[in-house]
């Protein structure tokens, strides 16, 4: 049986994700900000982790240490996206997004690194609203979560290059505009076509440090 931690998996692209790996056989350990994940399944750990609360990450590495499992897969899921669009930059809201989208994700990996599976796989959601290429017109005007998720892409291609030598694919992921409760009702793709093409991309052998998208490699 395969192992794969996700973040964020209590709603969401998060919980799709870890319904499609528990559909297919894994151990899967999900995570949420109260602990409580509402998935009912032998193969399923649900653990605490709020990035605005050091004590409860390191709590969670703990837990997971404790399971004693080698994990194929890391999705690095959780995210927020705080902005009110098309208001100005909010220096609060930048330090929040980066501690939930960048500097968390960051530090659970780092400290996580020891438990992966050599081949294994980190993913991490990143977003079209990240992109250094697209025209900032025609993406949304959030951007303490663009900044956030640019930093997020770029910790990719540095844990890429510096991981490649131990077996550790890291990849980023746009998933496109998703219908949840952050991409909202009026977004084109459910979160099951998303979960989908993250199991592809997790089991597949990919050029480590890429940004990846329906399967194709996508543009910074
Ligand atoms: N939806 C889209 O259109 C879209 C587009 C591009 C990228 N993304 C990215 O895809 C990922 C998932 O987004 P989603 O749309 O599924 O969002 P969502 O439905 O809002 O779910 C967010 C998840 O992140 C967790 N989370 C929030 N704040 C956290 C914190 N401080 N510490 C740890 N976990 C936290 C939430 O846990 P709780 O339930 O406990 O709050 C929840 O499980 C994110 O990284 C997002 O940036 C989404």
């Amino acid at each position: 049986m395969k192992n794969i931690v996700i973040t964020g998996a209590s709603r969401g692209i998060g919980f799709a994700t870890a319904q499609e790996f528990l559909s297919n056989g894994w151990f899967v350990v999900g995570t949420s900000t109260s602990g409580k994940v509402n998935i009912n399944d032998d193969n399923f750990l649900s653990i605490r982790l709020n990035y605005l609360n050091s004590e409860t990450v390191t709590e969670a590495v703990r837990t997971i240490k404790n399971t004693h499992k080698k994990f194929t897969v890391l999705v690095n899921n959780a995210g927020s996206a705080r902005d009110v669009l098309d208001d100005p930059l909010d220096i609060d809201l930048l330090r929040e997004d980066i501690a939930v989208n960048l500097i968390g994700p960051a530090d659970l990996t780092s400290r996580l690194l020891d438990q992966l599976d050599s081949p294994s796989h980190i993913i991490n959601i990143s977003s079209m609203a990240s992109s250094l290429c697209e025209p900032v017109e025609e993406s949304w005007n959030i951007p303490a979560y663009k900044i956030s998720k640019a930093g997020l892409n770029m910790f990719t291609k540095t844990m890429g290059y510096q991981l490649e030598n131990k077996g550790i694919t890291v990849s980023s992921f746009d998933p496109g505009w998703v219908k949840t409760d952050m991409g909202g009702e009026d977004a084109p793709r459910d979160t099951k076509e998303v979960a989908l093409e993250l199991f592809d991309l997790a089991n597949r052998k990919v050029e480590t440090g890429q940004f990846w998208l329906h399967g194709e490699k996508r543009s910074w």
